[in-house]
């Protein structure tokens, strides 16, 4: 069995005007023989520019959400096909800011996970415990409860990806330890496979939470991690290529 290829995408989340297209060409003119694919996922305006910023680069872009419905009355919502259209190859879904900030449900991130893969684009699908749920001793049945519920058996096949996100970790500079990291990774990939048979082993399990360039070579090598998203330190060029480079 291969290993899957590693993905390694920045989620700029609200960040970014025109002028941070610079870090984004930084970017893609520093890597180096990456075994990793790369993306920037930046806010929706900058998904245009940046796929001319980056044109003749290996660095994909993506979207941060989509919506369910290809069109509608849905004000202020963008559909997988639009974002396809704009440029994005992939979109993350389910990060745990829009599962708290917006109530989003396992049942609608999968939805959304059909849409994405109706518009073309390839899905990255966050899961990640509370700390409280962590302190209960509850993550792992947490975890993989969201695991169960956000990702839809038509994925079998497709390209697509989990990204492992504490939300005890997200923009707080904690991560946990290897073991810790390595435990939830196993229990997600066991989970894949009896959801996927087979196709369970195909998506790389990417890790999020305070990845920097001084942790990311243990946070990569670890095992089951297939890559890495990344919030604060993919806005600089310098850090993220730090990222990529320690693969
Ligand atoms: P930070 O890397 O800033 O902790 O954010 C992680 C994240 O939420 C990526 O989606």
């Amino acid at each position: 069995m291969t290993a899957p290829t590693p993905l390694i995408a920045g989620n700029w989340k609200m960040n970014g005007l025109a002028a941070s297209l610079d870090e984004a060409r930084a970017t893609a003119a520093g890597i180096g023989q990456s075994r990793a694919r790369v993306a920037i996922c930046p806010p929706a305006t900058l998904i245009r520019p940046m796929r001319g910023a980056l044109a003749g680069s290996a660095v994909l872009v993506g979207a941060q959400d989509c919506h369910p419905q290809a069109s509608g009355a849905f004000t202020g919502d963008l559909s997988a096909e639009m974002l396809a259209e704009a440029g994005a190859r992939l979109v993350i879904l389910g990060h745990s800011e829009r599962r708290a900030g917006y109530g989003e449900t396992d049942a609608l991130v999968a939805a959304k996970v059909h849409a994405a893969l109706r518009g073309g684009l390839e899905p990255i699908v966050c899961v990640g415990e509370t700390l409280d749920q962590r302190k209960a001793g509850d993550a792992l049945g947490v975890v993989t409860g969201q695991v169960r519920g956000s990702l839809p058996p038509e994925l079998a096949g497709r390209a697509w990806s989990v990204a492992y996100e504490p939300v005890w970790a997200i923009g707080t500079g904690l991560t946990p330890t290897t073991a810790q990291i390595e435990e939830m990774h196993r229990a997600i990939r066991a989970t894949l496979r009896e959801m996927f048979g087979g196709d369970g082993d195909m998506p790389p399990i990417l890790y999020g939470g305070s990845v920097k360039p001084a942790n990311a070579a243990e946070i990569l090598h670890a095992a089951e991690v297939g890559g890495a998203l990344v919030g604060g330190a993919s806005l600089k060029a310098a850090d993220f290529l730090g990222i990529i480079n320690a693969l």
